[in-house]
């Protein structure tokens, strides 16, 4: 069987990364759009060795196919996405307007694939990028001891803010070597040779929407009992996210054990030698799909605390990766079936 697919947002950071790996994964795909606003129209974007021209969303016709990813903004899915699931197709949104719907799922495969089942609205959420690398080390830790209690500090790449942010590091840090200044347009401050500990807005309470989507996209997918306090950090790296994680468990877990578990654990890759450079830094997570666990140390401080460094590459496991693997949890489970989403029975 193979699907019709579409990619919203395919001149995108995000979309590039998914036309990308619905070729590497060999995704079954009898048809390819890549759509993207009115002025990308003819564009061309590499689908593997070939290229596809974008089309413009608005003039598109959505009951033509199965499946549609979506990595164009939170307006746009908001405006778009069900109107796509009313035509038939299977939605799998990358931003953030769907992922507290509680008729939404929100999906890391690795983590909560039984949710794939109860997507009523024909739409499937994918989380944060931060999120995605915290759940899937922080998981099957919670499965083994239980974690009560996580701090986390993020070091996020410019990627995750989108291709404007992207270019801003780039022009400031030439901008620097050749005495021109590039002014601060995406981020606050200047990013360049900068650390930023802010990411997104800030809310009344003084954390920011960043931070607070990962407490509660953690315990939409995880558990709503472990109490999550984050900072989250930009950093002049330009793709890679790293988390530094501490955590407090119910019952004890050691460095050695959890070293054990993260090995077992599916989608994790433990790098971690107590010597120089045995630990895994952004830029060599960069086009893996693995997310890299370092660092595991026993907590002192606290009675069954662990401490550990999470790396991986936002754009793949963050975003694009996640969601071409719940296309073929979606496929797997029978959820996505080649003449559109099959309409499950309520009650
Ligand atoms: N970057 C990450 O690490 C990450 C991780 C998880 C989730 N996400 C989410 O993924 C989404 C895209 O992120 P990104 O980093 O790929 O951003 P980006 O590089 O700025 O790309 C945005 C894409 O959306 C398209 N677009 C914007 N407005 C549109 C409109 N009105 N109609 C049709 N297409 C439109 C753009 O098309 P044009 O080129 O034609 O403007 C472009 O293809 C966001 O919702 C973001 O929150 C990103």
């Amino acid at each position: 069987m193979s699907y019709r697919v579409a990619v919203v947002g395919a001149t995108g950071n995000v979309g590039r990364e998914m036309l990308a790996i619905l070729d590497e994964l060999q995704f079954p795909v009898s048809e390819l759009h890549a759509l993207a606003s009115r002025k990308s129209q003819g564009l061309e974007v590499a689908f593997g060795d070939r290229t596809v021209k974008c089309q413009n969303l608005e003039r598109f016709e959505f009951s033509q196919v199965d499946l549609v990813l979506m990595s164009a903004g939170g307006d746009v899915s908001r405006e778009w996405a069900p109107k796509i699931a009313a035509a038939g197709a299977l939605v799998i949104d990358n931003s953030s307007a769907f992922r507290m719907d509680p008729d939404v799922p929100l999906i890391v495969p690795e983590v909560n694939p039984h949710a794939i089942h109860e997507a009523k609205k024909r739409i499937i959420a994918n989380p944060n990028c931060t999120t995605a690398a915290l759940v899937v080390a922080l998981k099957p830790l919670h499965d083994a001891a239980r974690v009560t209690r996580a701090v986390v500090s993020t070091y996020q790449s410019v990627s995750g803010t989108g291709k404007a942010a992207t270019d801003e590091l780039w022009n400031q840090t030439k901008g620097l070597y050749g005495l021109n200044e590039v002014a601060p347009k995406a981020y606050p401050k200047q990013i360049a040779f900068n650390v930023l500990p802010q990411c997104g807005d800030f809310r009344d309470d003084g954390y920011t929407v960043e931070e607070a989507k990962m407490w509660d996209e953690t315990h939409k997918m995880v558990d709503p009992g472990i109490r999550l306090t984050v900072t989250c950090v930009r950093v002049p790296v330009f793709v890679g996210h790293s988390l530094s994680v501490n955590l407090e468990f119910e019952s004890p877990l050691d460095a050695e054990d959890a070293r054990d578990v993260l090995r077992e654990a599916p989608g994790v890759m433990v790098v971690d030698k107590h010597e120089d450079g045995g630990w895994i830094s952004p830029i060599e997570c960069v086009g893996e799909f693995a997310t890299f666990v370092s660092r595991i140390r026993n907590d002192p401080t606290i009675e069954n605390g662990l401490s550990l460094w999470v790396v991986s590459d936002n754009l793949r496991k963050g975003a694009a990766l996640n969601a071409v693997q719940i296309a073929q949890l979606a496929h797997e489970e029978g959820v996505l079936t080649s003449r559109g989403y099959r309409t499950l029975a309520v009650g």
